[in-house]
């Protein structure tokens, strides 16, 4: 791993209107920085985020998933722009990968090619059909020449269409010597890295154009582009599993989280989404249902059932409209339209239709623990705290507010009242 690799992220990401930084956006449930220093990890074991922009709150996020990060203040005020981004930045290595914070589709593979290109400086260029708002690379005999900004470019250079990327890969040598010395005499006012260039070319230097894939590369800047990468990123992600044994219908129609993880054969109907860390293991979700941060296996869900973060199911069978919180299921039916919070329930038991734990009094949650072989009847409410142990039945319409021993019956009911003919007294035109 000997290459040093910047990620540029100070820039304010203006377009994104937004008060959350650019590249803390999530795509896919991990901001886009993230994707980016993950690509980067596998590369090197110097990684420096250059940040201005909300500092702390951009470091922090970063701290929180990944170590041994180093951070550099870009002080954007005297030096903005790109080559102001790197001014005082200290590199281990020999060369330099430059990366942008804001492309969170850029694979370790092509990272790999422009590390591997050779030549003192080698940098990413794509063609486009309307390249405008990017750099305009000029391109002689294989060779890059200069990289002008759009701003600067003469009526013919704005015609040039291969555009520079922004990722570069520089032997250290010439950014230790290039970038102190960087002007802003330009159209922006701005100190630019993409002068190096130019200055390498002046020293007799090769600089080598990598074509790259515009859907990596390109940069997300507004939330239309923000969709659209997570776009791209989720067929990525079916593909990947269905490969990996996971059968999907319809696929454009489910949503998987990055962090997401598969075992055994999965089954995923249409409109399924699957949020945070999941891990499922031999688990059927039917159509529309909703998992988020939870762990399953060898159980069916849905459909249209939503199993929320902090649940582990085991054995266990989930039908329509259940919703199921921060609960230990192992070997249980819920069938139909029921909330199960804050529960532990065994092997065996049976909740039926419209049960409900009440596990919240306005101030505090509480636990409803429930042992083997319960048959919990319909319409129920358990009033947590509450404790029922095994081999229960609990009464149709039963209201629960105390523990119950093993082998017992729990009913609560107002007695039945039947008033004969009542009806046609009530309604006497309807007697014949
Ligand atoms: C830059 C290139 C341009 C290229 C384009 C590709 C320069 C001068 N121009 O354009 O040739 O086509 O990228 O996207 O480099 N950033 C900082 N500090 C700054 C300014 C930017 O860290 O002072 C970061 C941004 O957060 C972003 C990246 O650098 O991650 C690119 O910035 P952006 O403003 O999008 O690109 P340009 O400078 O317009
Ligand atoms: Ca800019």
């Amino acid at each position: 791993m000997s290459l040093s690799v910047v990620v540029l992220a100070a820039g304010k990401g203006t377009r994104m209107k937004s008060a959350t930084p650019k590249v803390l956006h999530p795509v896919s449930g991990k901001p886009m920085l993230f994707h980016v220093l993950d690509a980067a990890s596998r590369l090197s074991d110097d990684i420096t985020v250059v940040l201005h922009h909300q500092y702390d709150r951009v470091k922090e996020a970063i701290e929180t998933e990944y170590r041994g990060i180093r951070f550099h203040r870009q002080d954007a005020e005297r030096y903005p722009g790109t080559g102001g981004a790197l001014r005082g930045i200290e590199y281990r290595h020999e060369r330099v990968l430059i990366l942008n914070g804001d492309m969170p589709l850029v694979t370790t593979a092509s990272l790999l090619r422009l590390s591997d290109a050779g030549g003192d400086i080698a940098m990413s260029v794509i063609p486009l059909s309307d390249p405008s708002g990017y750099g305009r690379v000029v391109i002689e005999e294989g060779e890059v020449k200069e990289i002008v900004e759009e701003k600067d470019c003469t009526p013919e250079q704005r015609r040039i269409r291969t555009v520079n990327a922004g990722v570069y890969c520089v032997r250290r040598e010439l950014l230790e010597r290039y970038i102190p010395v960087l002007s802003s005499e330009n159209a922006q006012g701005e100190y630019y890295l993409t002068d190096i260039v130019k200055m390498g070319v002046e020293e007799g230097r090769h600089v080598r154009p990598v074509y790259v894939e515009e859907e990596e590369f390109k940069g997300v800047n507004s939330r239309f582009d923000l969709a659209h990468a997570e776009e791209i990123m989720q067929r990525r992600i079916r593909r990947y599993w269905m490969l990996e044994g996971v059968t999907m219908h319809l696929p454009e129609t489910i949503y998987i989280d990055v962090r997401a993880e598969f075992a055994g054969e999965c089954e995923l109907e249409s409109g399924v989404q699957i949020h945070g860390r999941c891990r499922l293991e031999n688990v059927h979700v039917k159509a529309h249902s909703v998992i988020e941060e939870a762990l399953l296996r060898d159980s069916s869900v849905g459909p249209m059932a939503r199993i929320r973060p902090g649940s582990d199911l085991t054995h266990s069978q989930i039908g329509n409209f259940v919703e199921i919180k921060k609960s230990i299921l192992k070997g249980v039916k819920a069938g139909h339209l029921s909330y199960l919070g804050d529960a532990e329930i065994d092997e065996g038991t049976n909740v039926g239709a419209g049960t409900i734990t009440c596990n919240y009094d306005g101030k505090a949650k509480y636990k409803t623990v429930i042992g083997k072989n319960v048959f919990i009847g319909s319409d129920s409410q358990l009033v947590a705290p509450v404790t029922l142990a095994d081999d229960i039945i609990v009464a149709a319409g039963t209201t629960v507010t105390e523990d119950v021993p093993r082998g017992a019956l729990a009913i609560s009911r107002t007695p039945l009242k039947i008033v004969a003919d009542f009806y046609y007294r009530f309604f006497p035109k309807a007697r014949t």
